[in-house]
C-alpha cells in the first residue's frame, strides 16, 4: 500500500471554490460547511431529525432518530412513516414544479422526449394501478430488468409507491445472473422490455427472462410485464407475460401513495463482495430518500434551474440515488440517456451537453478516459469544439480519478470554470459520503476531499486505531448514517462480518485503502479485498472464478485484476485445464470460448482480458493460491518475491506467457 500512497501526495495543487458558485450556494464557503459539520457532532439526533422534518413528507412524523438497540442493524426514524414516490412527485403536485420539465429522455438514435413531472406523476400512477390490478402488494419483490428509459424510471417509482421492494438488475447482465438474483430475492414479478437498444445494436432482455426462467427456481415469479422497446420478436407465455402498455391502458392517473415504515426495504441492490455470489444490499425507504435528496443538494448544490445529466446505468446505484430518487425529490430537470458515450460517434456527451444546454454533469472516470483517448486522435470529438458553456459543474465517480484525467476533465470539459467533484461513495452508503461541495470545498485533483457533513470518516490500522497523515490505512465510517445499508438480504452475518468486524470498534468498513494527508483530504488507493473495478463496475474475482471452473474444460482457476489506463483494472484468468496444456491456435480457440462462456455466466463486463493457461497454479505447500504472486505476473512484470515457500515455483514461468 506505502508505495501507491506515497506517489499520491506528489499531487500539490489546490484549487479555490469559483466565487460566482460560492455566492449562491446550498453550502456556500467553509464556514457554512463547518458549522453544519458541528451542529452535526454536537448533537447528531438533533441534526438528522431536523434535516428529516425538513426535507421529507411524513404520513406519521417520527419520534426516535436512530435506534442503536440492535448494533449493527441500525434503524432510522423507525416509527415513522412516508412514501417514497410521494416525497418524489406528489410534492411537487401544488407547485411550479409541477409543470417543469421532470426527464428529457434521448433515446440511442437520438430521439428527444420529454415528461414533466405532472406527466411522470400519471405514468407512475398509472403503472402501480396495473401492478395492483395484478394482486401485488407491499413487501413483495419485483425483479426490474430494463433499458435506461423512462419506464425504468417509472418502474422503480410504481414499485416504491406501493411498497414494493424493487430488485433492478443491470441489462448488461445474463440470464445465468438475473436468476441467480429472481432465485435469491424471491421476486415474484418482473419487469423487463423486449429488447435494448445500444450503439446501433439491439441486445435482446425478454429472452434473457425466459432464459433465467428455464434454470429453475423460478416459480414464485406470477408475471412478467414487458416494455415494447423495438417491436423484436419475443416468445410469449399466455397468462404470464403482459405488455406494459396494455396493462396500463385505462388505469386511472392516480394512485395512492402506501405508507410504509421508515424502515421497509426501498429496494435490493447486488452488488459483488470477496467471497461468494454477488450479495443483496438492502436500503431503507426514509433513510435512504433523505441520503439522496441531501447530497443531491449538497454536492450538486441542485438549482430550479439546473439541467441535470448523470450518465449512469439504473442497474447500477449511481442511477438509483442519482437519477431515481435524488433528482426527483429534489425537482430537478434531468436528461436519462438510452446509448453510449460513444455512438454515433465519442463526441456525443459533448454534443448532448450543447444541445441540452446541461448545467451538472456527472461521470465516471472510465468514460473520461476513454473520451480522452478518442478526442486525443480525433479532433472532430474533442470537447473544445463544442460549447459547453452551460456546465457548472462536472462530476466523477465509481472509482479512483487520477490526477492527469482531473485536469483533462477540468480543462477541456469544465473549461477551467467548473469544479470538478471527486465523489467516494459505494452501493452499501446509499449517496456520496467523502466529496466536495462546489460552493465551499478547495480541490485537489485525485483527492475526493472531506466527509459530507454528519459523516465521521476515518482511515484506521486493522485494531481500528487512527493511522497517522500520509500513512495508508483501512477507509472506516466512524458513526451510522441515514442512506447506510441496513442488511445483506437474507444473509444478515455476512453484513456482520462484511462491513462491521468485531476489531473495529463497530466501525463500518469500506473495502477501500485510503490515507488523509495533513489537511484531512481524503486520497482512494483502492480496494483491500478481492474485488475488482472494472470500468467503474464491481466484479467479485470469486465471481469470475466460479464461472470459469463451471465450464467443463476447467479443472481451477484464479483471477486477478490488472491495471489499464482506460478501465482502470482488467480482468486476468489463470486457468488450469483438465486436458493438456493447449498450444498455439488451439489455446486462442479455448481462451475465446471461455471469454464467452464468461460473459454468458455473468455479463459481457466480467470477460477476462487476458487468459493465461498453466499446468498448475502457483501454491504454498499447504495448497493455498499466491494471489499476490498472480498479480505481479499479470501485470507483466519479474516476479522478485521470495517465492521459496512455493510448492511449484518453476510455473510462474509457464503463467507468464499470454494467450
Ligand atoms: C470505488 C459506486 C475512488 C471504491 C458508487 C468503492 C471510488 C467502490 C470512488 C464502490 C471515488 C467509488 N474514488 N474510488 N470517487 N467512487 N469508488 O458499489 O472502490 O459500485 O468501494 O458504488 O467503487 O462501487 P459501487
Amino acid at each position: 500500500m506505502s508505495s501507491a500512497v506515497e506517489s499520491v501526495l506528489v499531487e500539490k495543487r489546490v484549487f479555490q471554490p469559483f466565487k460566482a458558485l460560492v455566492e449562491q450556494a446550498n453550502i456556500s464557503g467553509m464556514d457554512a460547511y463547518r458549522a453544519l459539520c458541528d451542529e452535526a457532532e454536537k448533537s447528531p439526533d438533533e441534526f438528522w431529525s431536523r434535516l428529516a422534518r425538513e426535507n421529507l413528507l411524513w404520513d406519521k412524523p417520527f419520534s426516535t432518530v436512530l435506534d442503536e438497540s440492535d448494533a449493527p442493524f441500525y434503524k432510522w426514524f423507525s416509527d415513522g412513516e412516508l412514501n417514497v414516490s410521494a416525497n418524489c412527485l406528489d410534492k411537487h403536485l401544488d407547485t411550479p414544479t409541477a409543470d417543469k420539465t421532470a426527464i428529457i429522455f434521448e433515446s440511442d438514435d437520438g430521439k428527444v422526449t420529454k415528461i414533466t413531472y405532472r406527466e411522470l406523476h400519471a405514468r407512475v400512477c398509472e403503472f402501480a394501478n396495473g401492478i395492483k390490478s395484478l394482486g401485488y402488494k407491499a413487501g413483495e419483490r419485483a425483479i426490474i430488468y430494463l433499458p435506461m428509459s423512462i419506464e425504468a424510471v417509472v418502474a422503480m417509482q410504481a414499485c416504491a409507491r406501493l411498497g414494493i421492494v424493487h430488485s433492478v438488475v443491470f441489462g448488461g447482465f445474463s440470464a445465468r445472473s438475473l436468476n441467480d438474483r429472481i432465485v435469491d430475492v424471491g421476486a415474484t414479478l418482473v419487469i423487463t422490455a423486449d429488447e435494448q437498444l445500444r450503439g446501433g445494436r439491439a441486445i435482446p432482455l425478454k429472452p434473457a427472462v425466459d432464459e433465467a426462467f428455464g434454470m429453475g427456481g423460478c416459480d414464485a415469479i406470477r408475471h412478467v410485464i414487458v416494455y415494447r422497446r423495438t417491436g423484436g420478436t419475443i416468445d410469449w407465455t399466455e397468462g404470464r407475460d403482459l405488455w406494459m402498455h396494455d396493462l396500463c391502458q385505462g388505469q386511472p392517473t392516480t394512485c395512492e401513495a402506501v405508507p410504509v415504515n421508515a424502515e421497509h426495504p426501498l429496494f435490493i441492490l447486488y452488488t459483488s463482495g470477496s467471497t461468494g455470489k454477488p450479495k443483496g444490499v438492502q436500503h431503507a425507504s426514509a433513510g435512504f430518500l433523505l441520503w439522496a435528496l441531501l447530497t443531491t443538494k449538497w454536492t450538486f448544490d441542485a438549482k430550479d434551474t439546473d439541467v441535470y445529466w448523470c450518465t449512469a446505468d439504473v442497474g447500477w446505484v449511481t442511477g438509483h440515488t442519482y437519477i431515481t430518487y435524488g433528482p426527483l425529490a429534489a425537482g430537478l430537470t434531468q436528461i436519462v440517456f438510452e446509448g453510449v458515450p460513444t455512438y454515433p460517434d465519442a463526441g456525443r456527451f459533448w454534443e448532448m451537453i450543447q444541445r441540452h444546454k446541461v448545467t451538472v454533469f456527472y461521470t465516471a472516470p472510465t468514460a473520461i478516459r476513454s473520451l480522452t483517448k478518442a478526442a486525443e486522435t480525433n479532433a472532430d470529438v474533442h470537447p473544445r469544439r463544442y460549447d459547453l458553456s452551460s456546465l457548472r459543474i462536472i462530476g466523477s465517480v465509481g472509482e479512483p480519478i487520477n490526477p492527469e484525467a482531473w485536469m483533462w476533465y477540468y480543462t477541456n470539459v469544465g473549461g477551467e470554470r467548473c469544479p470538478v467533484l471527486d465523489t467516494w461513495w459505494q452501493t452499501e452508503t446509499g449517496g456520496h459520503m467523502i466529496a466536495p461541495l462546489p460552493g465551499a470545498t478547495p480541490l485537489k485533483p485525485g483527492s475526493c476531499t472531506l466527509p459530507l457533513p454528519g459523516i465521521v470518516a476515518g482511515v484506521v490500522d486493522e485494531a481500528g486505531k487512527d493511522v497517522e497523515p500520509g500513512k495508508g490505512g483501512f477507509l472506516a465510517i466512524k458513526r451510522p448514517w441515514p442512506g447506510m445499508i441496513r442488511t445483506v438480504w437474507g444473509d444478515p452475518e455476512r453484513f456482520k462480518s462484511s462491513y462491521f468486524p468485531p476489531e473495529l470498534k463497530g466501525y463500518y468498513l469500506a473495502g477501500d485503502s485510503a490515507q488523509r494527508d495533513t489537511d484531512g483530504y481524503f486520497w482512494i488507493m483502492g480496494r483491500v479485498d478481492d474485488v475488482l473495478n472494472v470500468s467503474g463496475h464491481r466484479l467479485g474475482t470469486m465471481e469470475v472464478e466460479s464461472a470459469l471452473v463451471s465450464h467443463p474444460l476447467v479443472a481451477e482457476a484464479a483471477v486477478v485484476g490488472r491495471p489499464d489506463s482506460t478501465t482502470g483494472e482488467a480482468v486476468v484468468a489463470f486457468v488450469v485445464l483438465k486436458r493438456d496444456l493447449p498450444q498455439g491456435e488451439e489455446a486462442v480457440e479455448i481462451a475465446k470460448q471461455l471469454r464467452d462462456w464468461v460473459a454468458h455466466e455473468i455479463g459481457p463486463i466480467a470477460k477476462p482480458r487476458d487468459i493465461r493457461f498453466g499446468e498448475n497454479l502457483p501454491k504454498t505447500r499447504s495448497g493455498k493460491i499466491m494471489r499476490r504472486l498472480l498479480r505481479v505476473v499479470a501485470k507483466g512484470e519479474e516476479v522478485t518475491q521470495d517465492v521459496s515457500t512455493l510448492e511449484n515455483p518453476a510455473i510462474l514461468n509457464q503463467l507468464s506467457q499470454s494467450v
